[in-house]
């Protein structure tokens, strides 16, 4: 499975933050945005990752994640000239996915609970059709909402709905199998001119090939896209870290425990960051899974 990380868009609810700066690279907790949604698609294992964003900001994505190489990704970088819908992240993206299947995850959306991984890579497994992952919100009329049958099968998506059937927002992680590139290429602009996701996921309802995975209340699916949401997802990531002694989408971490890159490779990031308690933290933990140090 290859994977993309949409992060354009105009972040017009920060601004002025988002007028010199993109979204996806705020800092959250004491990381960069992105590092969450990337660090989703390490946990599917998948190693193949466009960054899709502005051409104003794509330099900056490229300086810190270069080619991916140091956490054993590959990662390459596309450009999306305006914010023509989340959905053209797959036509875009085409080359990308070429013959496979494929993750879509909105660069500003965080996730974060217990046994995610085991989540994602079962559900990306021999996929067919498409799987979205449904969150409970006290909002939903201010999502795509799903309507599931007995089976879990996804059988209805409202788009904002004034009256939803139910409180099941649907969240920025979308697994496709390859039928999504044909399905991408024939979508037209909706009335607000975007290619909109939604349309892709209610192709997959109508051949009945749609299914959501719930993630009830052990779970957190936190937004960025206002002063307010952008403060409270800084203030979870940093009571959970303190109080766990753990750290939430360390991608260092993670490619280690993927075994992505080795312990010694790990350290020597962790060490070009030593002036800060990420860097240490990168360096304890792979001395802890086996590295020793210089
Ligand atoms: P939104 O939050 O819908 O849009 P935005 O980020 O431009 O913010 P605002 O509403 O404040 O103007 O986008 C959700 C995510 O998808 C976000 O990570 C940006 C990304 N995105 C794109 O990269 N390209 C697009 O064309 C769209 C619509 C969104």
């Amino acid at each position: 499975m290859k994977g993309i990380v949409l992060a354009g868009g105009s972040g017009t609810r920060l601004y002025p933050i988002t007028r010199t700066v993109s979204k996806q690279l705020l800092p959250v907790g004491d990381k960069p945005m992105i590092y969450y949604p990337l660090s989703v698609l390490m946990l599917a294992d998948i190693t193949e990752i466009l960054i899709i964003s502005t051409p104003t900001d794509l330099p900056q994505f490229r300086r810190l994640l270069g080619d991916g190489s140091s956490l054993g990704l590959t990662i390459t970088y596309a450009e999306q000239s305006e914010p023509r819908g989340i959905a053209e992240a797959l036509v875009i993206g085409a080359d990308h996915i070429g013959d496979d299947s494929v993750a879509l995850v909105l660069g500003d959306n965080i996730f974060h609970g217990h046994g995610f991984s085991e989540i994602l890579t079962e559900n990306s497994r021999d996929l067919v059709g498409c799987v979205v992952f449904g969150y409970p919100v006290q909002d939903p009329e201010r999502y795509g909402v799903g309507e599931v049958d007995a089976a879990g099968r996804l059988v209805a998506i409202e788009e904002k709905p004034m009256r939803p059937r139910s409180n099941r927002a649907i969240t920025g992680l979308y697994f496709y199998d390859n039928s999504v590139v044909d399905i991408a290429a024939g979508l037209r602009p909706s009335a607000r001119g975007e290619l909109e996701i939604t349309d892709v996921n209610r192709a997959y309802v109508r051949l009945g090939q749609a299914r959501l995975i719930e993630l009830g209340r052990g779970y957190a699916w936190l937004d960025t896209g206002t002063p307010e949401s952008l403060l409270q997802a800084g203030q979870y990531v940093r009571t959970m870290e303190e109080r766990q002694g753990v750290r939430i989408a360390c991608v260092e971490e993670i490619a280690l425990r993927k075994g992505f890159i080795d312990a010694e490779a790990c350290y020597r990031l962790g060490i070009s960051m030593s002036s800060s308690a990420y860097g240490r933290y990168v360096m304890e933990i792979a001395e802890e899974l086996g590295a020793l140090p210089a």
